[in-house]
């Protein structure tokens, strides 16, 4: 008798067929990394230009009762359940001048952090000075508590645009400033300058780099000048009739500096930011989380926080904020839940920011290539020279750097561009109608 029997699989589906790995137990729970910003809303006089939450004409007690409120803040991070503990890579001071805090109050925060995070022991430590905060046991006492990177803002080495716009300090101050950080045992040293100004001009500008530069600092940080409302600058350029410099005197003062910086031996950390390899390993680690969108949390007034999907803002007001710590209130503001269509427009712009967006990292991140999200506009910012692509990532030119508005435009949606409705509060675009 023959046999007719055929072969058939009988097959079973019970979930999706994952594939396992042996792997190391502590590996695979491994904390997820992350960075801190604190933000000290204090200084010495407001800048003109300046739009940070900031208080002057502030008594010791105030900020000791500041200081108590933050710490309290960190302390009760891991009490939100939502979030996992994280591995902190970078914590950053800002400001406002967090040197105008005593040093045992900067490190009382650092220890509050230390104690409630998993600090890394290579953790970046950073923090912000004017000039005039700038002390030599105080700059000695934060080295010795761990404290890695010193900011400076020195806006500009011309003296009467420092008074123009009503910064704390001279030029007297500055040569100060420098003395004591290169006794101190600070080696990854930024300062920032800003351009364009009021007053301003392309020769003022490449003396205060050329001054710069001789300081022989890790880093430079050359701030393009964003002015928003209720500063004295929008008042006096949008109501008083005073004139910046035009637009290619700006591109003028970009080039001056990507061209003089790049000589004197400064590689770009990110499109503001340039760092001495041979004195520095890095730009600066937090503001890679900051502008890649890695995990940020932010405690104090005012400050942002980026932990996965959530966005999200403190209260601006410093007494509310002690009041809301003591009450065990808390002190978020507003807040943002992100779409992955925004995430992935948030990475795109903020990593270009920082010089590049690697095409393994987008993939990894959000499981599909950059080039099938946005194909049509990476090929439209290559045919304008905007944008260079191999096949690990795409980065910008030089074009692209001095016409950066142009680039990241194209990452907002017709949305994005809307203005905000009732009780919606926006960030991220600062815009002058001139003649
Ligand atoms: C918090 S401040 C640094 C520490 C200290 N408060 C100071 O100004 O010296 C950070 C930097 O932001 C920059 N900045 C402030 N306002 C700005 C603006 N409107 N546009 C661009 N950069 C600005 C300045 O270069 C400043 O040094
Ligand atoms: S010192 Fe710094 S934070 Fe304070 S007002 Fe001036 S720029 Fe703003």
């Amino acid at each position: 008798m023959t046999s007719d029997h055929e072969k058939y699989i009988r097959r079973n589906i019970h979930t999706y067929p994952f594939k396992y790995t042996y792997n190391n137990y502590d590996d695979f729970f491994k904390k997820e990394q992350g960075s801190i910003y604190i933000h000290i809303p204090f200084c010495s006089s407001k800048c003109h230009f300046c739009d940070y939450t900031v208080y002057v004409n502030t008594d010791d007690d105030l900020r000791e009762q500041y200081v108590a409120a933050l710490c309290e803040e960190i302390r009760r991070f891991p009490d939100n359940p939502v979030f996992p503990r994280f591995a902190i890579e970078a914590i950053y001071f800002g400001g406002g001048t967090p040197g105008m805090l005593t040093a045992e109050q900067l490190t009382r925060i650092l220890t509050a952090c230390r104690d409630t995070f998993d600090v890394s022991p290579g953790a970046e430590i950073a923090v912000e000075f004017d000039p005039k905060s700038v002390e030599q046991a105080k700059i000695d006492t934060l080295r010795d508590a761990g404290f890695t990177r010193l900011s400076i803002g020195i806006q500009s080495f011309d003296e009467a645009i420092l008074r123009d716009c009503n910064r704390p300090h001279t030029l007297a101050d500055i040569d100060r400033a420098i003395d004591v950080v290169r006794k101190s045992r600070f080696t990854h040293v930024n300062i920032d300058l800003i351009y364009p100004l009021l007053g301003l001009t392309n020769e003022i500008w490449e003396e205060s780099l050329r001054k710069a530069i001789d300081l022989n600092v890790a880093c430079i940080t050359v701030y393009p000048l964003e002015v928003w409302e209720k500063t004295a600058y929008h008042n006096w350029i949008m109501k008083k009739g005073k004139q910046l410099p035009k637009i290619h005197e700006e591109k003028q003062m970009a080039l001056s500096a990507f061209t003089l910086l790049e000589k004197a031996g400064y590689k770009t950390g990110s499109t503001s930011g340039y760092y001495r390899p041979d004195l520095c390993d890095n730009y600066c680690v937090f503001l890679d989380y900051y502008w890649r969108t890695w995990p940020m949390i932010g405690f104090g007034v005012s400050s942002k926080s980026v932990i996965h999907q959530y966005l999200y803002t403190n209260i601006k007001s410093v007494r509310d904020y002690i009041d809301r710590i003591r009450d065990r209130k808390p002190v978020m503001d507003f807040s943002t839940l992100m779409t992955k269509d925004q995430e992935m427009r948030r990475v795109m712009i903020r990593g270009l920011k920082v010089g590049n967006v690697l095409k393994d990292d987008f993939l990894t991140r959000f499981g599909v290539p950059m080039t099938l999200v946005f194909g049509d506009i990476l090929q439209k910012l290559k045919n304008d020279n905007y944008l260079l692509e191999t096949d690990e990532e795409i980065r910008l030119t030089q074009q692209g750097q001095l016409y950066s508005n142009a680039v990241w435009e194209q990452f907002y949606t017709d949305d994005d561009l809307l203005p905000p409705q009732n009780n919606e509060i926006q960030f991220g675009i600062s815009e002058l109608i001139l003649d």
